[in-house]
């Protein structure tokens, strides 16, 4: 199979993206947390989601009034709104980054996340009730993709521990499963059959009950619009983005390590751990700088994309390994 190489960050934009197009061509042919800051309502935020039934067009998103964690600020500006809800990859709606429309068909009300596998009790459960267990709060996180652009996003969640807690894992259980909707009636991506659908992916444990590792319900100070991954999505900033799975509809418990779909598509780019290093370059590119997105700045990635105190310990021993792609 051909596969064009070119050097490293000399590689434009339009040829990194969208990245799923190069693997469906290759496919066809190959076959503070301080307690006083958070205290955010929780009643008021699953009240947020009691809505009208339907999913609707960017101007029916409700404003989420959750505190700001002053632990997580990113340390460059925001990215523009505009830019964060127009500028996406959701491979369920399409191959562009510019999927916005289309995925205003996502139903994302009434939405039930299902909680399965090795757990004390497996079960369902709706949006709403998951959020009245749980207070939110807002952090900004950068925003890493592994085509080599960044962004910088206040997003508004709870961490993903609070869920682990919730579902009762048993001891054995060594890592977490996440399936996103695939719903043919609504998703015209999925008519593209060569993808491993539904879109899955998967941490450790101890990933999952990391401080960062944070589940959002919300963007900009609103519930998260439908191509940002509405109702709930995970964020792992220290990962590429790849790993932060969209309209999660199941979290499975597991002590398999999961494969993802990124991983079935093409193991040797992106792989299970998929940890930012600008010094470990994806087989096609250089990851040793970052396009920052609705400006014209390149910025020097940085390993773990800057949150080595948060989560460089999770990996030490790991020697074998394949940590960064
Ligand atoms: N989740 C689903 N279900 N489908 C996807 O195509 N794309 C991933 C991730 N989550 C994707 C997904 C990729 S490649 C990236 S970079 C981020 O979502 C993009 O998130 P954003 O559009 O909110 O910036």
């Amino acid at each position: 199979m051909f596969i064009h190489r070119r050097r490293g960050w000399e590689i434009p934009e339009s040829k990194v993206t969208p990245e799923a197009a190069a693997l469906a061509r290759r496919a066809v042919l190959g076959g503070a947390a301080a307690a006083g800051v958070l205290a955010a309502s929780p009643a008021k935020a699953w009240k947020l989601f009691s809505g009208s039934g339907e999913a609707g067009p960017a101007a029916d998103l409700k404003p989420i009034n959750a505190p700001r964690n002053p632990k997580f600020e990113a340390g460059r500006a925001l990215t523009d709104e505009k830019e964060a809800t127009t500028y996406n990859n959701f491979y369920e709606f399409g191959l562009s980054k510019s999927i916005y429309e289309s995925a205003a068909a996502l139903k994302s009300d009434p939405w039930t996340i299902e909680i399965a596998g090795m757990v004390k009790t497996p079960r369902k459960i709706g949006i709403e009730d998951l959020l009245k267990q749980v207070s939110l709060e807002e952090r900004i996180y950068r925003h890493r993709c592994v085509e080599a652009w960044a962004m910088t996003v206040p997003w508004t969640g709870f961490q993903l521990s609070d869920l682990v807690k919730l579902a009762e894992p048993l001891g054995s259980a060594t890592y977490v499963q996440f399936t996103t909707l695939a719903d043919p009636k609504t998703m015209p991506g999925l008519r593209q059959s060569w993808y491993p659908w539904p879109y899955t992916e998967g941490v450790t444990m101890a990933e999952a009950m990391n401080e960062l590792a944070f589940l959002s319900v919300g963007i900009y100070g609103k519930t998260l619009p439908p191509q940002n991954g509405a109702p709930i999505r995970l964020n792992l900033p220290w990962k590429y983005g790849f790993k932060s799975a969209k309209s999660i509809i199941r979290v499975e418990f597991t002590d398999q390590r999961p494969v993802s779909f990124w991983q079935s598509l093409q193991d040797s780019e992106y792989g299970f751990w998929a940890n930012v290093n600008p010094d470990v370059p994806h087989p096609r590119w250089s990851q040793a700088q970052e396009r920052l997105i609705g400006t014209s700045a390149v910025a020097q990635t940085q390993i773990w994309n800057g949150y080595g105190p948060f989560v460089a310990s999770l990996y030490t021993g790991l020697t074998k390994e394949r940590l960064f792609a």
